[in-house]
């Protein structure tokens, strides 16, 4: 499929879904303490989404149990969020939601620390966290859609922490995943040339070891291979001919 253009009333519309996405984050960045389970805070986030009349994107998506990702210290992505699950001091948990806004999607994650956390992991999150905006530095029109992903992976590399490598970002509009797939990594070719009205989610997933994961019996947790940490931030953005546009973060 091709890379979609979005016009100005659709902007308007993903304006509002990464407005609405912001709050939702907000609110459950509120409740991440220890003691809390994972499931309430799945609770909380869908409750939000459903009290803005949107729509939980994950939810059923191609079969996902719940509204909310949850991923715990060596969790990459996709954790199945349980009451089983509760927090505790000195775990880092990344939240990936998404949401459905008269037709449109934003998709976001934080990765946050649960009370006191190590030296090292605050560092993973604080530098998984800054991949995503030295990638954005990039992203304008113009430029190119792997000068992203080479400069995400470059600052990683720096702090000698590693980009997964088998999920990447993606467009992003009237489908939670579209076209193009956005790596986290230098590639050999420049990738398409960005270009004004785009709209793509920016996700850099980092582990403190080796890239490699694996997927858990549960056939969605990703986890590390070597059960090392692994942090998650992701914003929805505009490409326009200046500045990027971050679409869900608050406004
Ligand atoms: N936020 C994820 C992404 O960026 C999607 C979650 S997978 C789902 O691709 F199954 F939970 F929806
Ligand atoms: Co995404």
């Amino acid at each position: 499929m091709a890379i979609t253009i979005k016009s100005k009333s659709e902007i308007e519309k993903m304006r509002e879904a990464g407005r609405l996405l912001a709050l939702v984050h907000e609110e459950m960045a509120r409740h991440v303490r220890p003691g809390i389970s994972t499931m309430e805070l799945n609770r909380i986030g869908e409750d939000m989404i459903r009290s803005f009349g949107c729509i939980p994107s994950f939810l059923n998506y191609e079969g996902y149990p719940a509204s909310i990702c949850i991923s715990v210290n060596d969790r990459v992505v996709h954790g199945i969020p349980s009451k089983h699950e509760i927090l505790k001091e000195g775990d880092i948990v990344s939240l990936d939601a998404g949401l459905i806004y008269q037709g449109y999607h934003s998709d976001a994650a934080r990765t946050w620390a649960v009370g006191e956390i190590s030296p090292e992991a605050r560092k993973l999150v604080d530098v998984t966290q800054q991949s995503f905006f030295e990638g954005i530095k990039l992203a304008k029109a113009g430029n190119h859609l792997y000068d992203i992903s080479a400069a995400i992976e470059e600052y990683v590399t720096r702090y000698g922490f590693t980009c997964v490598r088998d999920l990447v970002g993606h467009g992003i509009g009237t489908s939670m995943h579209e076209d193009p797939q956005i790596p986290n990594f230098r590639q050999h070719r420049r990738g398409v040339k960005l270009q004004a009205g785009m709209t793509l989610a920016i996700e850099p997933m980092v582990n403190m070891g080796g890239w490699e994961v694996r997927i858990l019996d549960d056939d969605w947790t990703v986890v590390t291979e070597d059960g090392s940490l692994s942090s998650h931030y992701e914003n929805t953005i505009l490409i326009t001919d200046g500045e990027p546009e971050i679409l869900s973060l608050p406004q």
